[in-house]
């Protein structure tokens, strides 16, 4: 088929889909599923704000795609309309701390949240306690209970520490006429453990707890979606299930799902079909799979790569299944380092790196006792083999090897 007849046909077909934007991310659906309990707590600590008094701050936390961000702010909204309606004095700020140029230093957030607020601030230059003051008087001046909303706090914390968190949980003090209240959200479920015990403490007076998202709940979740999404009898008996086990495999991620439905319609019409099917999703399983890995990839340290690419030319040696271990791939990743001139990192270092690649998903490491011989670690390849071969060639072009 040439180009033209392609595109030809393209226009002519009808789309599978109905509105497409309902799968993407950025969209707000009008209902919340399975989330009443969690939506019922921030209720019952955020309705004080509507008697002008101050909630309590409250942290948030469960895996990705649990639908943090959605009920948050779908509870929020909520509160809104009741105040708005009420004239109460109250506000709600959000941000997303992993959103770069937004969180990367205390000067930035504290001028976006300002920014929000209506003040703006330059974008560098001043002194912080300038920029507190000019804060200050921001939120002074609304007079009103004010919301802050931390979305993937955790992030925020990686890039500039906790003393951030306890300064704003420490604001009240200051302020005469508004009174400022904090929702902390982390993916990381670990995350609060590694604060200091008094910011956890000021930040997690309330504490609300996202479950992963069992198989059912899922397929709620994305029949839904879909019926606003994709036109009738697009998908397949059987397909909404199958997305739903895939998305409930590791834990239960509402985010995937919804990716891999999309994806999948999009595999459907390029293919020119008015069908999704379960191949469709495996399909798109394996696609965003690998543009996952690959993005990983491409954005390690060199160092990194190398030690990956030792792995998998390992693999490649050996029969499927058998399993590598540390030694065999620190001695030819050192070889490899003589090779490309670069300085070999520790075995220490090495097998923390392996282990990196093993919390990415790109491997698997078990860690196995050699009795008296101390302790290794046993390496797996989970990805495939065209995956690898890509993968292969990836690192070869990255390292100019
Ligand atoms: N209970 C739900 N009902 C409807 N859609 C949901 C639900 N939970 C999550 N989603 C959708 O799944 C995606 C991920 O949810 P999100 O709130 O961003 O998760 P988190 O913040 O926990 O990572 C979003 O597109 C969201 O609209
Ligand atoms: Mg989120």
């Amino acid at each position: 088929m040439s180009i033209g007849e392609f595109l030809e046909n393209f226009i002519r077909k009808e789309s599978l889909f109905k509105n497409k934007t309902v799968l993407q991310s950025a969209y707000f659906p009008d209902e919340v599923l399975h989330r009443e309990e969690q939506i019922n707590q921030l209720a019952k600590i955020l309705a004080p704000s509507l008697r002008s008094e101050r909630p309590s701050n409250i942290f948030v936390y469960g895996k990705t795609g649990t639908g943090k961000t959605l009920t948050v702010q779908y509870t929020l909204k909520e509160l809104m309309k009741i105040a708005q309606r009420e004239n109460i004095p109250l506000k709600y700020v959000y941000i997303n701390c992993k959103l770069k140029k937004i969180a990367d230093t205390e000067y930035r957030l504290i001028a976006e949240i300002s920014r929000h607020l209506g003040k703006s601030i330059p974008p560098t230059g001043l002194p912080t306690d300038e920029v507190y003051n000019i804060f200050y008087k921001a939120i002074n001046q609304e007079r009103k209970i004010i919301i802050i909303v931390l979305d993937e706090i955790d992030q925020l914390v990686k890039k500039i520490g906790d003393e951030l968190i306890y300064n704003l949980t420490r604001i009240n003090t200051e302020l005469k006429e508004s009174q400022v209240s904090i929702i902390g959200i982390s993916n990381d479920v670990m995350f609060a453990d590694d604060l200091d015990p008094r910011v956890k403490s000021s930040l997690s007076e309330e504490e609300i707890i996202f479950p992963s998202y069992n198989a059912l709940q899922i397929q709620d979740i994305l029949k839904k979606r879909c019926s606003e999404a994709v036109k009738d009898g697009v998908i397949e008996e059987g397909v909404i299930a199958k997305c739903a086990a895939y998305a409930a495999r590791e834990h239960g991620d509402a985010r995937r799902a919804l990716e891999l439905i999309r994806v999948a319609v999009e595999i459907a019409e390029r293919k020119g079909l008015s069908k999704i099917t379960l191949k469709e999703i495996d399909e798109s399983e394996e696609k965003i799979e690998k543009d996952r890995v690959i993005d990983i990839i491409t954005t390690q340290p060199k160092q990194f790569q190398l030690v990956l690419y030792s792995i998998l030319l390992l693999a490649g040696r050996k029969k499927a299944n058998e399993p590598i271990f540390t030694g065999d791939i620190y001695a030819l990743y050192k070889d490899l380092c003589l090779k490309t001139n670069m300085r070999p990192l520790t075995q220490r270092r090495v097998s923390d790196v392996i282990s990196e690649f093993d919390l990415l998903g790109i491997i698997n490491a078990r860690v196995i006792s050699k009795g008296r011989y101390g302790r290794t670690r046993e390496v797996n390849i989970i990805t495939n083999e065209s995956l690898n071969q890509k993968i292969i060639s990836i690192l070869e072009t990255a390292l100019s090897l």
